[in-house]
């Protein structure tokens, strides 16, 4: 695709939406939609009800004809309502008053944004200032609100002869609720919709195809982030810079492939340099085939997805640059092409890590974790507080969780309790397994070190297991991403997931 040459064109679709603060009677405020609340049976919010008594009861009239009810999510435009000075308002459904948790506010601010957004309104009001969310605050739901539409906005559509049109809202305000600081909304406001855009881009490379989006791809783009933000310094190693560090796990990923693989750096500088950095370290396999142990062809474009883990770090390095944080973080992105061929690594070869570590290749579709346990111990070099891996990692955690949870293992309870923690807070939750010793023993192997695979039982756990052992040096933790990186069926496409996870976690940490 000579569109896609240079590699760097398609992260400027970004949209640039603007967020603000606005103050007012519901009924009196400019703007192309004013989005109020009602509760389940048609109780009106405050803000409804200051519209309902301006427009001479156009709201009771709805509820009373029984075509909108406040069920959680459910909407209902009603256009130029007399005496309200907005051109539309947006009845959105809330749901039960005392349920609305994070979640469903999550949910309730998504199906208010699908609508308004179609709608056509270039500019957006929520008069939401009497919204409780239980266990949130006020600013926590304004930065929801701009996460929420940064990703709502955003449409697959770059290898797509004809491109729909643009989404035509342009800014969105919200009412603080009261008792919230200005300056805490602001700032909110401003984070969420960064954390939207790193969703995004994580969801973009994720989606593109396999043919565009290779190694080589992921350095460009990552070199290209490193050129916008001067906190960035990025560094791509060759597949002979990797040879000569030792690192034969990696490259017997990327033996069968023509294309070559990367191991890409990006440094965030936000602290002194003394100061020791956390580490993310993401899968980039850009096209899981599963090599020799080659994959069944049923639904195995999917496996384009394989580097969600890659995009993940690219979108979170790329927010808490923008956002500043005042810490050092490094990301590491172990990206190759898992193909079968002549070159390709068969099962029972036996290759040798950076870490000295022989390993045995008993079947070259478990080829994640030989792409990571590399970049595990290149990490060691930067003397980390914490290394994070997100990975596509294993059918066994689509299996057990679905698509829901980020499952979850860590050598460390303290760093364990805070992912899950920051999962709740940022809505991209994780459940955390077991990575006891009892399960290590599957992955004993006559001829090497260590065998690739534990067998077919609790295959989440001993791919663990498996990165543990390159993980000894540190504090670390594990994400397998396999279930929630992406949708299949008729809404397939890449969820962004767990950057919000991994902004929180990093944005809690000091310097
Ligand atoms: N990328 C896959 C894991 C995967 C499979 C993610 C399906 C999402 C959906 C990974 O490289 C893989 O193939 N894992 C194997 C490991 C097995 C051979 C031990 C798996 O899970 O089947
Ligand atoms: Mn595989
Ligand atoms: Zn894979």
């Amino acid at each position: 695709m000579s569109l896609h040459g240079s590699g760097l064109e398609p992260m400027e679709l970004f949209s640039s939406m603007k967020y603000s603060i606005k103050t007012g009677s519901p009924s009196k405020i400019s703007s192309d939609c004013v989005v109020a609340l009602v509760w389940n049976k048609g109780t009106l919010s405050d803000e409804a009800k200051a519209i309902d008594s301006a427009s001479n009861k156009a709201i009771s009239k709805i509820i009373r004809s029984g075509d909108f009810s406040g069920k959680l999510g459910e909407t209902q435009l009603i256009h130029n309502p007399a005496g309200v000075t907005a051109k539309r308002v947006l009845l959105l459904g809330g749901g039960e008053r005392r349920k609305l948790d994070g979640k469903n506010a999550g949910k309730l601010l998504q199906a208010g944004l699908k609508a308004a957004m179609k709608s056509k309104a270039a500019s957006v009001h929520f008069a939401t200032s009497s919204i409780e969310v239980s266990g949130r605050d006020g600013a926590w739901f304004a930065g929801r609100l701009a996460q929420e539409a940064e990703v709502c906005s955003y449409k697959y559509n770059e290898t797509k002869s004809k491109k729909p049109p643009a989404i035509t809202t342009r800014t969105i305000s919200v009412a603080p609720s009261s008792g919230s600081r200005r300056k805490s909304v602001e700032l909110s406001l401003k984070r969420g919709m960064i954390t939207g855009k790193g969703v995004n881009r994580a969801r973009q490379l994720g989606n593109l195809p396999g043919n565009i989006c290779t190694p080589s791809y992921l350095a460009a783009q990552a070199t290209d982030l490193g050129k916008k933000h001067g906190s960035l310094t990025v560094k791509v190693l060759t597949e002979k810079q990797m040879a000569r560090l030792g690192m034969g796990s990696l490259l017997s990923v990327s033996a069968g492939s023509i294309e070559e693989a990367k191991l890409i750096v990006i440094e965030h500088k936000g602290a002194k340099v003394a100061s020791k950095p956390h580490v993310l370290v993401g899968k980039g396999v850009t096209f899981d085939t599963g090599g020799i142990s080659l994959k069944p062809g049923g639904g195995m474009d999917e496996m384009k997805f394989d580097m969600c883990g890659a995009a993940s770090v690219m979108g979170t390095m790329a927010a808490i640059a923008e956002m500043k944080l005042p810490v050092n973080i490094v990301g590491i992105i172990a990206a190759a092409e898992n193909m079968p061929g002549s070159k390709a690594t068969k099962p029972g070869d036996i290759v040798t890590s950076m870490s000295g570590k022989t390993i045995e290749v008993l079947n070259t579709d478990a080829e994640g974790r030989l792409v990571l346990c590399d970049a595990l111990t290149y990490a060691e070099r930067y003397k980390p507080r914490s290394v994070i891996d997100i990975a596509t990692l294993t059918g066994a955690a689509v299996a057990t969780f679905g698509s829901h949870v980020n499952a979850m293992l860590s050598n460390d309870d303290a760093l364990a309790k805070s992912l899950l923690e920051c999962g709740e807070e940022s809505l991209d939750r994780a459940w955390q397994l077991p990575l006891w010793d009892d399960y290590q023993s599957l992955l004993n192997s006559n001829f090497a070190d260590i065998a690739n695979i534990g067998g077919p039982r609790a295959g989440t756990i001993t791919a663990a297991c498996f990165l543990s052992r390159f993980a000894g040096k540190y504090k670390w933790a594990h994400l397998d991403i396999a279930g929630s990186a992406w949708n299949s069926g008729a809404a397939k496409g890449a969820t962004g997931r767990p950057v919000s996870l991994l902004v929180e976690y990093l944005s809690r940490q000091k310097s």
